[in-house]
């Protein structure tokens, strides 16, 4: 279990601190908060096309879609006619992307792994590796070198690697946001509390979720998790990949970068790099 309590900040650094009864501390993606993680980021699906357009501009291809979590953009890509191999961690994030899969029919197409993408081998190549939803940056050090190797050795020469990170912006503050959504399952009611806390100045952005429900006898019970997303400069990330032969040909600035309300959490920068050794 990565060690979720040095990621918690604000009221969650203060409800994993209280030792309260019915309370878990839970891996980042899975469990119910995963399920409703993976609610939430299904919907925004402005990135995918840019996905599926950018990974083989040839025609069809075969795409690795590292961390597919619930697999909106593997879906994507499959639909777009790619042939696309999923591989994620979770198995409640590979259940959730077989069933989208199957929800828009396009399972033939589709090969789902679970494995961890620093030590994977599938021992073939392909033309696009695509790492989407800020994945890239829950890694860093030996981690994201490992991550960077996985990449190398499966991409065909000449091949893609498409992936977003989020960049601090010029002259950017530390901001925190906390906000709450109402949930239902079942029986059971309550809500998930959310919040990112975004420090440029030491690299870090904090995402901390806690649900709590109650059933029909008013009991409840808590779910906690954190992770943190690296910050890195586009001069560093370009450094990086130059070390694993991979040049960057092409970068985009999230479609919805400047829309009503966004916060820097979530002005992405997606890049396109191709394998030059
Ligand atoms: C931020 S989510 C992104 C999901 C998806 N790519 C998207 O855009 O919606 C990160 C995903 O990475 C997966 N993950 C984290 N560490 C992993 C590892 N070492 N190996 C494989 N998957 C991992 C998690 O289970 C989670 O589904």
């Amino acid at each position: 279990m990565a060690d979720i309590a040095q990621h918690l900040f604000g009221p969650f650094a203060g409800i994993g601190a209280l030792d309260l009864p019915n309370t878990e501390l839970v891996e980042p993606f899975d469990g119910l908060l995963g399920m409703f993680y993976t609610k939430i980021v299904n919907q925004a699906g402005h990135d995918n096309a840019w996905f599926a357009e950018q990974a083989a501009p040839a025609g069809p291809g075969r795409v690795l879609d590292l961390c597919c979590g619930g697999g909106r953009s593997a879906v994507e890509l499959a639909r777009a006619g790619h042939e696309v191999t999923a591989v994620d961690i979770s198995p409640i994030q590979l259940a959730a992307a077989q069933k989208r899969a199957a929800e828009f029919g396009v399972t033939d197409r589709m090969a789902f792994v679970r494995a961890d993408v620093t030590t994977l081998d599938l021992g073939r190549a392909f033309d696009a590796v695509v790492i989407g939803g800020l994945s890239v940056t829950l890694f860093d050090g030996d981690a994201r070198t490992a991550l960077l190797d996985t990449v190398t050795r499966h991409l065909a020469p000449g091949g893609r690697l498409l992936f977003d990170h989020a960049p601090a912006q010029p002259d950017e503050q530390e901001s925190e946001k906390v906000f709450t959504v109402p949930i239902r399952l079942r029986e059971r009611t309550g809500f998930v509390l959310v919040g990112t806390l975004r420090r440029p100045g030491l690299r870090t952005q904090f995402t901390n979720m806690s649900a709590e429900l109650t059933d029909k006898e008013c009991r409840t019970t808590r779910q906690l998790t954190g992770f943190r997303f690296w910050i890195d400069s586009t001069e560093r990330v370009k450094e990086e990949l130059a070390r694993h032969g991979l040049s960057v040909v092409a970068a985009h600035r999230d479609p919805e970068a400047g829309a009503e309300g966004q916060s820097p959490a979530t002005m992405r920068e997606f890049l396109v790099a191709e394998r030059v050794t």
